[in-house]
């Protein structure tokens, strides 16, 4: 699959993309991850990318020719072209599981006091924010979708089971539960000690605690998830 991440500040998403997991499955040839300055496509001797907003107001907007000039440059057939914009739906994994199944996603990172509106009505295909907090950027945003998306494309961890019983995916049920807390060695450390049951060897078990646990928890922080009708689970 293939990312391409439009921004004025290409240098704080080279670090997320070149380690770990990302990294190693650019590697492996799993993803093509590509960051562009959108500076490139800005005109005149100063390669302005921002304008004072028409109207007035403090702050500078980022100017909508030069954002048209990059989607097209990049966007390839089958591409999605997401802004990234705190005005707007709430980024899920339900997004990350849809978004995933593309050939391209093109994530365009707003950046000062805002971006020309026109950019959101005529050349994007949606927007998402990733949480009700205003960040200096959508880079930051812009990694956070592309790390969930990416992960989820088929190669990229390593083992596939890692995605199978996991906080925010819907179960078989369509139920959205947290996941269950895990353990390694040592069994006990300063008195604290591993649940029993998930030494007994026992599979059945251990499911049944998982799931009591997966329950527990998603009462106690996240009930809102138990109150919402079942997701497809497509
Ligand atoms: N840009 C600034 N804040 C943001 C947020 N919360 N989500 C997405 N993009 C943003």
């Amino acid at each position: 699959m293939r990312f391409d991440l439009l921004t004025l500040h290409p240098e704080l998403c080279l670090g997320p993309v070149s380690g770990s997991i990302i990294g190693r499955a650019r590697a492996a040839g799993l993803l093509d991850v590509r960051v562009h300055d959108l500076r490139t496509w800005a005109e005149g001797r100063h390669k302005q990318a921002d304008d004072a907003p028409y109207g007035g107001g403090s702050g500078m907007v980022m100017k909508v020719d030069v954002v048209d000039r990059g989607i097209a440059a990049v966007r390839q057939e089958g591409a999605r072209v997401v802004l990234l914009d705190p005005v707007a739906p709430t980024f899920t994994q339900r997004d990350a599981l849809r978004l995933a199944r593309l050939s391209q996603l093109v994530l365009v990172c707003g950046h000062y006091e805002g971006v020309d509106a026109r950019v959101r009505e005529h050349l994007v295909d949606e927007a998402l924010s990733i949480g009700d907090y205003v960040l200096t950027g959508g880079e930051l945003a812009a990694l956070v979708v592309l790390d969930a998306v990416a992960r989820q494309v088929p190669g990229v961890l390593g083992n596939p089971d890692s995605l199978g019983v996991e906080s925010f995916t819907p179960r078989e049920d369509g139920r959205v539960l947290l996941e269950a807390p895990q353990y390694t060695r040592p069994r006990e450390y300063r008195g604290w000690e591993v649940p029993d049951v998930l030494l007994s060897g026992h599979h059945g078990r251990v499911e049944a605690w998982r799931h009591e646990q997966a329950l527990a928890l998603t009462r106690r922080w996240r009930p809102d998830l138990l109150a919402r009708p079942p997701e497809d689970p497509d």
